[in-house]
């Protein structure tokens, strides 16, 4: 019997895939809403060969009203998680209008949806961006925001208070608010991963890149910060460890007792790695030596950044399955494979 209809927003994109894996192997029927910005169909079949399901994926633009409206009118859902937004941080300073239309647009509209349809239960996707640079670490769920380095960061504090705002005046609303650290690596059955639509800025890809080839070096982004080594410090996060914190967030707010509305998590693994820390991951599992150079600083990066995840760990039961060993080892199995 299913545990319930849940509308995956993104659901054909990195964290989103991996995420319908897991709301299918636990018991939920899903449903995804994806217009392919930043993924591809093929993704489907991915998710088929690991599950044995075909979902049901609705190619629309989430920012366009009448369509989100019209996917309500076909579906009834129990909840829904919004993943569906663009995520550059680099874009989005160079189109700062797109990014708050489209990001906040389908953010409003799948809540209108859900509202609309009187159900309620949504997730939404949020970063550790938020914190901006944050005055103590790790960064506790009541750490303040501080100032977003970039407007994609700022789309994601402005969906977090219309979320708020929204709850605060329809009671019976429920939110879950899940703030994401370095999200990396891929499913372990290989079958499906980051796409490769675009090219890799994230570190992990393009640390796999370099290892297959496919570009000549890394640079890595100053080694003179005030870090064990000098460069930044990150906490990377399994993609399939933060899938499960959605099904395990899902399955809090339907059976809801808390209090807290909207909820708000850290999801990151709780350590603070370096940027050569991750390198020396990679040459270990991969059994290459990674052709890097050490360059400048890059603008807007923070220092260092990781979670206190105490509070995902303690309510919603959540313990990440994968080291960074793992995470090296799944995307490299899925670089190769590209
Ligand atoms: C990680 C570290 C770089 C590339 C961003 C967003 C965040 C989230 C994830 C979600 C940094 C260093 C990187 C390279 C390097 N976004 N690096 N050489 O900037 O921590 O976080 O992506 O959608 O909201 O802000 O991630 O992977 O770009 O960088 O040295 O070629 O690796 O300086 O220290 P970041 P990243």
């Amino acid at each position: 019997m299913s545990k319930g209809k849940i509308l995956v927003t993104g659901g054909t994109g990195y964290i989103g895939s991996h995420t319908v894996v897991d709301l299918l192997e636990n018991g939920f029927d899903v449903v995804s809403a994806d217009n392919y910005h930043n993924s591809t169909a093929s993704v489907l079949d991915g998710i088929e060969a690991i599950t044995g399901v075909r979902i049901v994926n609705h190619n629309i633009d989430l920012a366009d009203q009448a369509a989100t409206a019209k996917l309500f009118e076909e579906h009834r859902f129990d909840g829904a998680i919004h993943f569906a937004a663009f995520k550059s941080v680099g874009e989005s300073v160079e189109q700062p209008l797109e990014y708050y239309r489209n990001n906040l647009n389908s953010m409003m509209n799948v809540m209108d949806g859900l509202q609309r349809q009187g159900s309620s239960n949504l997730v939404f996707s949020s970063s550790c961006s938020v914190y901006g640079n944050a005055d103590e670490l790790p960064v506790r769920e009541t750490t303040p925001r501080k100032t977003a380095e970039s407007p994609y960061a700022r789309t994601k504090q402005m969906g977090e208070d219309i979320l708020y705002d929204f709850c605060a005046h329809h009671r019976d609303f429920k939110a879950i608010l899940l703030r994401y650290f370095n999200p990396a690596g891929a499913h372990p059955s290989g079958k499906i991963g980051e796409s490769a639509a675009n090219p890799a800025s994230n570190l992990v890809p393009v640390i796999t890149e370099v290892g297959a080839g496919k570009r000549d070096k890394l640079t890595v982004f100053g080694n003179d910060y005030d870090t064990r080594d000098g460069s930044c410090v990150r906490d990377y996060i399994h993609v399939s460890d933060l899938a499960h914190a959605h099904t395990l967030a899902v399955e809090a707010l339907l059976g809801e007792t808390g209090t807290e509305n909207p909820a708000l998590y850290n999801l990151g693994i709780g350590e603070g790695l370096t940027v050569l820390e991750v390198i020396n991951a990679f040459e270990k599992v991969s059994g290459k030596t990674l052709n890097y150079e050490i360059g400048p600083r890059r603008a807007g990066d923070v220092i260092a950044v990781y979670a206190d995840r105490s509070k995902a760990t303690r309510e919603l039961k959540w313990e990440p399955q994968y080291d960074v060993e793992d995470i090296m080892r799944t995307a490299w199995a899925w670089e190769e494979k590209r």
